[in-house]
């Protein structure tokens, strides 16, 4: 069984603020995708594809027969993926996306949601909602969701195949962007099955986020 890892690490991280896109931030010391790449080394996958903004790809080393590969990104995540999948062209069972700004997957995990990709088609990591989630209008709060049956997805998330490239290209045709590939394969009619997920594989996405990496990778590598 062969395994393709995308890794969409081409942000411009605005959320985060400064010049540095938050994946490209240092955690103990190394930038946050490359964390995540080695950790992805760490597992058999076949190719692990990273899309990165177009000017760094002159920065990055690409060894020929190497399992990692850069490509430039796209405008949006998903436009990102569909050209990470593009250049490592086809022959795999199951893709693995992931994003570059969650350093603390388990691999374990990893393995679950192959598995649960293989059986069903799709699946992601997702964690129930405990915060009280209102809508806001003008700034003030105009309604209470039921959470009961939310969830807030994380990644990786796994497809065969052949299901990813169709919803992308499906997605490409109709111009309509998701904001995760778990979402776009619903859209198009896909059963994505849900693995529980894991408190500790955050996003960073502010600031405050990599302070809170810090601490937990200072406890993790105890
Ligand atoms: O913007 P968001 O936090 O949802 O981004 C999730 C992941 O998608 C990040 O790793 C980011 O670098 C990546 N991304 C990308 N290409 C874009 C936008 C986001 O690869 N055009």
């Amino acid at each position: 069984m062969s395994v393709l890892v995308i890794i969409p690490a081409a942000g411009s991280g605005s959320r985060f603020g400064g010049p540095v896109p938050k994946q490209f931030q240092p955690l103990a010391g190394k930038p946050l995708v490359q964390y995540v790449v080695e950790r992805f080394l760490m597992t058999d996958a076949a190719r692990i594809v990273v899309a990165i903004p177009e000017p760094l790809l002159t920065t990055v080393k690409q060894a020929p027969g190497d399992r990692v590969q850069f490509v430039a990104g796209g405008e949006t995540r998903q436009q990102s993926v569909i050209k990470a999948m593009s250049a490592a062209g086809d022959g795999y069972d199951v893709v693995a996306v992931h994003d570059a700004v969650r350093p603390f997957f388990r691999i374990d995990t990893l393995g679950t949601l192959i598995d649960a990709a293989q059986q069903h088609g799709a699946a992601l990591p997702a964690l129930p909602i405990t915060d009280t989630i209102h809508a806001t209008r003008d700034g003030r709060l105009s309604a209470t969701i039921d959470r009961s049956n939310l969830v807030a997805a994380q990644t990786p998330q796994c497809f065969r195949y052949d299901i990813l490239r169709d919803a992308l290209a499906r997605a490409e045709r109709e111009k309509f962007d998701a904001t995760d590939e778990a979402g776009l394969a619903a859209h198009y009619g896909y059963q994505v099955h849900i693995v529980p997920g894991d408190p500790f594989n955050i996003k960073i996405t502010r600031p405050e986020d990599l302070a809170l990496a810090e601490a937990h990778f200072e406890e993790w590598s105890k």
